[in-house]
């Protein structure tokens, strides 16, 4: 079939590749000129394992093209809508501008019938207003179809999950678009994917519901950990022993300094703003909770670092291990490791930064703090070191070694991948959020 793909970030390059790569022709297209011509030559924009070896077969195949004008969506069969929807300025509310504008821009291209499918994550409500505008806008009226198709991926696994998904979701208003929406995924469905077909209400509130049961999930296990703290219980075997329950599961129990990234904070944010506007802001409010109890995990970051500090920050120097806002990304948005970072720089810390891929964003978006090239630079005469992304790296440092690097070794394990017997036994003042000690 004859894609096109509006929108090129983490969703939209990934969706692109892995359509080209079921055997698509695929025009991606993107209103960032250097990112288009990054991809056109088939080199990825951002850190996701296996994207650029499909992009570069795609693009060498001839199946995959970048552009950055709509018109060279026109001959396409479905067009996906991929932009992003982060929080809007000054409110908790989902931003949807650039949704209206890339709809805008694909409008007077649609003149042939095809089927505008939103993968984008947006509010309960959107997909019907497109749905309207489309009908009445577009050159080829109602025979433009809108279906809601969202997205499950998660940054870091996004090839797998896109070539690989769970289920797949078809918000649909027709047997014709659901017909559509099957050949597109005709590899995935073939190999036993199960589809689910719903209303375009259900579909765009999938995604954003499992991302807020995510949230409060994670928010629920930090909770546990305070409550741990307080008690002298230790909240890594407290969940390890909730995991084996079968009705709980072990997944997405990682206590710590909180969740973070482009999807989960404002995601939990939009669905409360949304909720409210339907009149059932009441019970919404849960989730005003996970959102303060996982800032609050930042906060109580923080205040460990400075209570190793003696309280006194100006002028100390604070290594911190991991800027991305989990591992296997380069991602910093909204990352909790960045946060904390740049709080203490800002209290006059010398904070010295070193993650395994999120380094340069980090120093991008933060330019106060010292890029490190290695664990040990980052550590070299540190107050205090703190751990604050689960990469895999961190979880075999060598306390004994990187005790002879710091001025002092004290620790903050943030997100609960180091052995605090080891590090202890090593000569280290080792805390962790929800363990005691
Ligand atoms: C999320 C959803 O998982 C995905 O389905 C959706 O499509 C996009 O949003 P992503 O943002 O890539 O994906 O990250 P995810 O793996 O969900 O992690 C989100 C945050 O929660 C990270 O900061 C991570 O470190 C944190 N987390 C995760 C925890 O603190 N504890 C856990 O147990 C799991």
């Amino acid at each position: 079939m004859r894609i096109s793909v509006i929108g090129t970030g983490y969703l939209g390059a990934t969706h692109a590749a892995c359509l080209a790569a079921c055997g698509h022709e695929v025009i991606g297209v993107d209103s960032n000129p250097e990112r288009v011509a990054l991809l056109s030559r088939g080199e990825a924009p951002f850190h996701e394992p296996g994207l650029e070896s499909l992009l570069y077969e795609g693009v060498t195949s001839g199946r995959l093209t970048f552009g950055t004008n709509c018109a060279q969506a026109a001959t396409a069969d479905v067009h996906f809508l991929c932009v992003g929807t982060p929080q809007r300025p000054g409110s908790h509310a989902a931003d949807l501008s650039a949704l209206h504008s890339a709809v805008a821009a694909l409008l007077p291209y649609l003149e042939r019938p095809s089927l505008v499918v939103g993968k984008s994550t947006v509010p309960v409500g959107t997909a019907a207003v497109l749905g309207q505008r489309l009908r009445r806008d577009a050159p080829a009226g109602d025979r433009v179809g809108i279906a809601w198709n969202p997205e499950f991926l998660r940054e870091g696994h996004a090839v797998e999950d896109s070539l690989r998904p769970d289920r797949l979701v078809f918000g649909v208003e027709s047997d014709e678009s659901d017909q559509v929406l099957r050949e597109v995924y005709a590899p995935q469905i073939g190999e036993g994917v199960s589809v689910v077909r719903t209303d375009l209400a259900t579909a765009e509130l999938a995604k954003v519901s499992a991302n807020v049961m995510l949230a409060a999930r994670i928010s629920l296990v930090n909770m546990l950990a305070e409550v741990c703290e307080a008690s002298d219980a230790d909240v890594a075997d407290l969940t390890g022993i909730l995991g084996l329950d079968e009705r709980i599961g072990s997944k997405f129990l990682n206590p710590g300094v909180g969740f973070g990234g482009g999807c989960l904070p404002k995601d939990t944010r939009a669905f409360v703003a949304r909720a409210e506007e339907l009149g059932v802001g009441g019970p919404a409010a849960v989730l005003r909770e996970v959102d303060a109890i996982n800032m609050r995990q930042r906060a109580r970051t923080i205040d460990k670092a400075v209570g190793l500090l003696g309280g006194r920050v100006h002028g100390r120097k604070v290594a911190v291990l991991g800027a991305a806002f989990k591992a296997d990304s380069d991602d910093v948005r909204d990352s909790p490791a960045l946060d904390v970072a740049a709080t203490l720089e800002a209290r006059g810390a010398e904070v010295h930064v070193y993650d395994p891929k999120a380094t340069g964003n980090a120093v991008k978006a933060r330019p106060g703090l010292r890029a490190a090239s290695s664990v040990e630079d980052a550590c070299r005469d540190a107050d205090v070191v703190l751990v604050l992304t689960d990469w895999d790296d961190f979880r075999g440092l060598e306390p004994v070694a990187l005790a002879d690097v710091v001025r002092h070794p004290r620790v903050v394990d943030g997100r609960l991948v180091l052995d605090p017997d080891k590090w202890r036994a090593a000569g280290w003042d080792f805390h962790a959020l929800g363990r005691g000690g």
